[in-house]
This record gives structure tokens, sequence and C-alpha cells, in this order.
């Protein structure tokens, strides 16, 4: 089938045919973050090479080829330095060595040499607000005295009140319960209180203290050295608190990680660049998107600059609006920073189009490319986000008590509609290990096998993130899909039973598949380089409808509960994508096409 593009032909109605917008101000430096798409390894879960029923590196450098394949232009791989994985590896204990449950620098650096070879580049975690309580700089801080330089390295307090028995304020942790935990001296007497944003196993780090500036730009020539292309930064927005560290209580609406409490619809009928929050937004809290973290960038700027090559800094910071989020990537700060607006916005059509319009703009305006991204190790997968019946914070995650539980065929059908906006977009995309095969949360894990903190640290009233962290199916009929040895029999959280025809290989050239429809995408977005387009709207398709052309492609989404009918002209357009079979000249509900314009 084709269809009619043109921009008669897109106006049955009104308006003027093509929109310009801020798409014009992404900046164009030509770095090949710029346009990448970057695909997101969680090591716990994506190839267990010995059978211990835990990913590792090993396990990561046989899959490579599949990579290559499914053709994306880097990895990020979640932490896999020496943790006693109190959070999945984001406590870490020695920033410089490999936990041996992922194997040893030896296979970090074959691991880094073959996806090298396959033209793959590698970035890794790094984990600067806290560290475990068992990094060597926290013991050595709790076996130090009050006031001493090693203490200085972490954020201990006296505790308030005649006996110091009260917190030092009354912040409330991530994962839920106090930000503080009380320390024991060495004659049994309770002594000070130590800040931990996350787990009491995650001591937050005192980043007004050189020390530690120094060891982190000493950590980053380590992995440099080896060869990394860049540092995927965790918690980019927590790193510096407010002075005094005063109470703050967050609105019971407000995201975990910080951020507003609304996504994009807060944007919808704003003009690009208006500060959505200016207003009503609650102040900033006083442990996240402080001004004092921006100079900690620029130093690693620099040391990244040491480098030949582009080397990339991205940053996990959950700030809104985005026109503040641009600010950790000005030119000489950090290069990108996941847009967690676009990952929260809603399956509705003015909302995906205002937080794109926006996004473009606000990070155009510092010259640099939007990232977008749907999926991770710390949200609901997409597949079942995008089809829940009721609100779900970040970090909450869902389980078989949950209220408006997903309809499966429905998510996916929206998650390869989404998907299809995605990677069309100018800017670089993230994919998260299994969406490329369209794996749904596994909601009914057993409460025995959940290991997130925020389940037990809520007693079990956040179900957590464990659901979108299920180790990933390779090959239907093996006891853990092929994740593991052909002998291997069970992985750290246990898979669905039902997942063979979710595989790798069952979905393998089979066309209706979404690695299928992935792989299509990723070769047709490199083939008319939309990464580095400039996007244009269509309009006159209604409001249930974004439509947009970038380069030579157009791309029609239809997030309405009805066909959108689209004019049929056999020799002007050809359908290059469709997230869905298309079998009359309308586009059905919940589907994605790109045309070759
Ligand atoms: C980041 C990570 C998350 C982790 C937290 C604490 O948000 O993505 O998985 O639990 O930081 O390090």
């Amino acid at each position: 089938m084709t269809i009619d593009t043109t921009p008669e032909a897109e106006l049955p109605e009104t308006g003027v045919p093509v929109a310009e917008t801020a798409a014009t101000l992404i900046g164009t430096g030509g770095e090949w973050w710029r346009s990448a798409v970057i695909y997101q390894i969680y090591p716990r879960s994506f190839a267990d090479s010995d059978g211990d029923g835990i990913g590792d590196l090993p396990g990561i450098t046989s899959r490579l080829t599949a990579l290559s394949e499914l053709g994306v232009d880097a990895v990020w791989l979640s932490p896999f330095m020496t943790s006693p994985q109190h959070d999945a590896g984001y406590d870490v204990a020695d920033y410089c060595d490999v936990d041996p449950l992922f194997g040893t620098l030896a296979d970090f650096d074959l691991m880094l040499a073959r996806a090298h070879e396959l033209g793959i580049r590698v970035i890794v975690d790094l984990v600067p607000n806290h560290t475990s309580w068992d990094h060597k700089w926290f013991q050595e801080a709790l076996a130090a005295p009050e006031g001493s330089p090693e203490r200085d390295r972490y954020m201990f307090r006296d505790g308030l009140g005649p006996n110091g028995d009260e917190m030092p304020n009354n912040w409330e942790s991530v994962f839920g319960g106090p930000m503080w935990e009380r320390t024991t001296r060495p004659d049994g007497t309770p002594g000070q209180w130590y800040l931990h944003i996350f787990d009491k196993s995650q001591p937050d780090l005192n980043w007004e203290n050189p020390w530690v500036r120094e060891r982190f730009h000493d950590i980053l020539r380590f992995w440099l050295d080896r060869g990394v292309d860049g540092f995927r930064v965790d918690v980019a927005h927590g790193l510096i608190k407010e002075e005094g560290l005063p109470d703050y209580t967050p609105p019971a609406d407000a995201g975990s990680m910080g951020g507003g409490a609304t996504a994009g619809d807060s944007l919808v009928g704003l003009e690009p660049g208006i500060d959505a929050h200016a207003s009503d937004d609650p102040p900033t809290p006083p442990y996240w998107a402080q001004e004092g973290v921006h100079e900690i960038y620029r130093g690693w700027h620099a040391v990244l600059e040491e480098y030949e090559g582009d080397r990339v800094l991205c940053a996990e910071a959950w700030v809104e609006p985005l026109t503040k989020l641009a600010r950790w990537v000005r030119p000489d700060e950090m290069q990108q920073a996941f847009n967690f607006t676009y990952l929260s916005a809603g399956w509705s059509a003015p909302e995906l189009r205002a937080v794109i319009d926006n996004s473009i703009y606000a990070f155009g305006t510092v010259g640099a490319p939007s990232t977008w991204v749907l999926s991770n190790h710390d949200v609901v997968r997409h597949a079942s986000r995008l089809a829940l019946g009721a609100e779900n914070l970040q970090g909450a995650g869902i389980g078989p008590k949950s209220p408006g539980l997903p309809d499966p065929v429905v998510g996916l059908r929206r998650a390869r509609a989404a998907t299809a906006v995605m990677l069309a977009l100018p800017g670089s995309a993230y994919i998260y290990q299994g969406e490329e095969l369209g794996l749904p949360e596994v909601i009914d894990l057993p409460d025995s096998a959940r290991q997130d903190p925020t389940w037990f640290r809520t007693n079990g009233e956040k179900y957590g993130r464990d659901g979108c962290r299920v180790p990933i199916p390779w090959a239907a009929g093996t006891p853990t899909y092929g994740f593991g040895p052909a002998t291997s029999t069970s992985s750290w959280l246990p898979q669905p039973t039902d997942w063979d025809d979710l595989a790798r290989a069952s979905q393998e050239g089979v066309e209706s598949s979404t690695l299928e429809l992935y792989k299509r995408a990723l070769a047709l977005r490199s083939q008319n380089d939309l990464g580095t387009g400039e996007l244009s709207w269509l309009e006159g398709y209604g409001p249930e409808v974004i439509a947009f052309r970038v380069g030579s492609v157009t791309v029609i989404a239809n997030l309405g509960a009805t066909p959108v009918e689209l004019p049929v002209e056999p020799h002007l357009g050809d359908v290059l994508l469709s997230s869905e079979p298309l079998t009359e000249a309308a586009l059905p509900t919940d589907t994605t096409v790109w045309l070759r314009a």
C-alpha cells in the first residue's frame, strides 16, 4: 500500500502544511552521541555464562553480535563494580574493580574490545552520590573520630535533642523510611547520624569536600584509560545538598527522585520554552537539583577532554521543567541528560507533541540534542506502563494487588507505536534490554523473590522495580530461556513460564515480531539520518494524532480510539514501517507508520 503524503493531501481542512518548530535549534556538532541509539544492558539480567543465575561480563561478550544485528551504536552497562549488591550494584564498594559475580577486569577488557570490534561504543555507569557502606572510605570514616577528615568525606551530623537521639532533619529516603541512620561508637554508645538518600547501605558522599572531587577525577581516568566511551551518571542531580540541610516535606504526588509530579500534560497548550512549573512548582527540594552540582560536571567535562575522540557524560537527573534540566547539558558540562519528562508522558497525542516540542526547544537552547527514552531498570516497562489504568509514580512498580493493571495486548500495541515514534525523533534514543522483545513488566513475582530495597523499606507497600529486571529470554524451550547455560535451571529473579514466544530466537526473522520491528526501525533511522534530522510538524490529522516529518520520512501516529483516514495515492508514498499491519487506507488505533515523504 502507498499513501499520498503531499501537503495538500495532509490538509483536508485547515492549517499551514508544515509548522516550523524549535526543531531547527537542535545542535549539530557531528559527535556520535548526538544521534546515537544506546542500548542499556542490565548485567545481572542479560546473559549468564557460568550458570549461577546472575548475568555476567563474559555472558555479555558472548551476546554482543545480537546487539550488532539489532543495529545499536552503543551500550550502557549498569554497574558491575565491586558491591555487596544491596541495591543491585548501585552500592559500590570499589569503583575500580569488577565484582566477582560479574567477572574480572580482564573480562571487562575483553568485552570492551569485542564491542569496539563490532563498532559498538561502551558507556559505564558511575555512581557518585553515594558509596556502599562496605567502601573502605566509609569504613575508615566510621573508625575515625567525629570531626575527622575521614568523616568529612560523608554527610555525618550530630542528632538533635539532649541526647542526640533525634534525626538531624525530617528527610525521607527515596526507598522509604528516614534518610538518616545512626552510628554506634567503638564503646557501644550511640554516635552521629549519616545521610543516605537511598538505602542505609548507601551513605551519601560529601561533595563539598575537594578530596572527594579529586577521587572521582581519578575514577573517571581509570575507566577512560581502559578505553570506555563515556559514563552514565547516577543521580546526577543529588550530589550537593542545600546548606544547613533544612527540613523538607515533598508534595504527596511528587516523584520520589524529584522532578514535578506531572509530566507532559502540564506543557500542553504552552509555547515551547515556557516554564510550565514556574508559578506552581513546589520549591526545589534541598537534596535535588542544587546549583552547586554544575561546577562538578564542568570539572568532569575537562577530564573527558584530556582524551581523544568524543566521550560522553549522560545525566540521570529527574529535574523539571526541561528548561532547567537543560542546564546539565550546557556546552561545558555533560553531553546528554535522560529525558524523563518524555518517559513520563501519558498516552496522549497533545501531551506527546508538547513534550517533543519542548524537549527539542529546551535542549536546543544550549546546543544539545534531546534524548528519548521509554524504559529503564527503574520504571515499569513501557509495554505495560502505557496501558496502566492507574497512576504509577516512578520507582513504585506494580504487582498483583496494584490498581488498574494493564491489558497486555493493548500495552504491547501502544509500546510498539510509541517506539516507532521515538526511533524517528532527532537526537539520541535509549533502549532498555528486552524492550526490543516486547517484554512486559513481570507483575506476579512471588513476594519471596522480590529484592528491591523499596519493597523492604516500605514493608511491601511499594512493589519496587524487580518486575522490569527479570532476566531476558534468548531461546525457547530451556529452563532459563537461554539466559544461562543449558544446565542452569533458575535465575536470580524467576522468569514467567510463558515467555517462549517472546524469546529472541522465536522472533528472529518473523516479520510481525517486535524484534523485527526494532531492527527495521533502526536500519531505516540510520539510512535516513533521522537522528540528525530536523523535525517539522504536519497538521490536519485531528487531535488524537501526531504527524511529523524528519528529513525524507513522514511519521504518523494514531493514539486515538478510532482509525484515522489516510489519503491513498498509489504512486506517491511508500510505507517504510508500520507498528501494526495496515490493511486499508486508514491508520488503526495505537499505530505508527513511517512513510517516504
Ligand atoms: C539510580 C539508579 C537506581 C538506583 C539509585 C540509587 O536512580 O538508576 O537503580 O537504585 O540510583 O543508586
